[in-house]
């Protein structure tokens, strides 16, 4: 068997040995929503570190969990807590966890993220519907062996993010008059923020967000099929349209400052 496949199918054996639940939705909790997950009707938690052949971020406290419950109604699994590409895994074990939230049933994927402003118009707290995005600067997750038993060799990726959500997210922000910008994300490796140049470079070819994650579970889910949309939170503007210099402490302050409107936002787009 392809030992991709064979690590997932591990792994998902290891899980339905300790959780019986069967997800509808699946959601990724980007920086400042970690705690999203205690709002919700918890069932069940699964720490990473106790799923065998599971990728733990080895910075202490950040190794994450799947949490199981109900929002509206709706059977989600959320992960608080991803892993990285330039943490130093391979694409395929940055892309597991999403590939393990589609084996257990989970039909839908909503991604989150805090990503810089390469769009001018864009200010710090904005939130921006995912509405197409660029991945061609990261390895593709799906280099290697295809793994017939998920998808396709070579799968479509005229819609990744699917309209119908689209549509459900913008209503709820109207509904909820939450300003909701649009636009293309684009997904480096990180871990530096980018260059004034290299953002002249995004904003050239068509990207308005930047970020080092989400597109790659993106590729990878919409592999399996699954139903794609997300959201990003401008937690600050990129380099050459900011005054100041980057910081992951400001990218966590306005993650923070915006988390309840953003919380908001999410619950209200997930409907049966
Ligand atoms: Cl400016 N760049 C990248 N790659 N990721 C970010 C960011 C910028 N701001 C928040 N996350």
């Amino acid at each position: 068997m392809n030992p991709v496949y064979e690590k997932l199918q591990n792994c998902l054996k290891s899980i339905e040995n300790k959780v019986n639940f069967k997800p509808q939705m699946a959601i990724i909790l980007g920086s400042g929503l970690g705690d999203y997950a205690e709002e919700i009707e918890i069932k069940a938690t699964l720490d990473y570190k106790d799923i065998d052949g599971f990728p733990v971020s080895t910075v202490a406290g950040h190794n994450g969990r799947f949490i199981f419950g109900y929002v509206n109604k709706v059977p989600v699994v959320i992960m608080q807590g991803r892993v990285h590409y330039y943490e130093g895994y391979p694409m395929s074990d940055v892309v597991l966890p999403t590939r393990l939230m589609g084996m257990m049933g989970a039909k839908v994927l909503f991604l989150t993220n805090a990503a810089g402003g390469a769009n001018p118009d864009f200010g710090p707290g904005d939130f921006m519907l995912i509405r197409d995005q660029i991945a061609s600067f990261v390895p593709c997750p799906l280099i290697g062996k295809n793994i017939d038993e998920l998808g396709p060799r070579f799968p479509d990726m005229s819609e990744i993010y699917d309209m119908d959500l689209r549509n459900i997210i913008q209503d709820t922000a109207n509904e909820l008059e939450i300003p909701l910008q649009e636009g293309v994300y684009i997904q480096l490796t990180g871990p530096n923020y980018e260059s004034p140049a290299e953002i002249r470079m995004c904003r050239a070819i068509g990207a308005d967000a930047v970020g080092m994650s989400t597109a790659c579970e993106a590729i990878a889910a919409n592999h399996m099929g699954m139903r794609i949309c997300g959201i990003s939170c401008i937690s600050n503007l990129a380099a050459g349209l900011s005054e100041t210099p980057l910081s992951h402490v400001e990218v966590q302050e306005t993650a923070d400052r915006v988390a309840p409107l953003f919380k908001k936002l999410i619950t209200g787009s997930i409907i049966r």
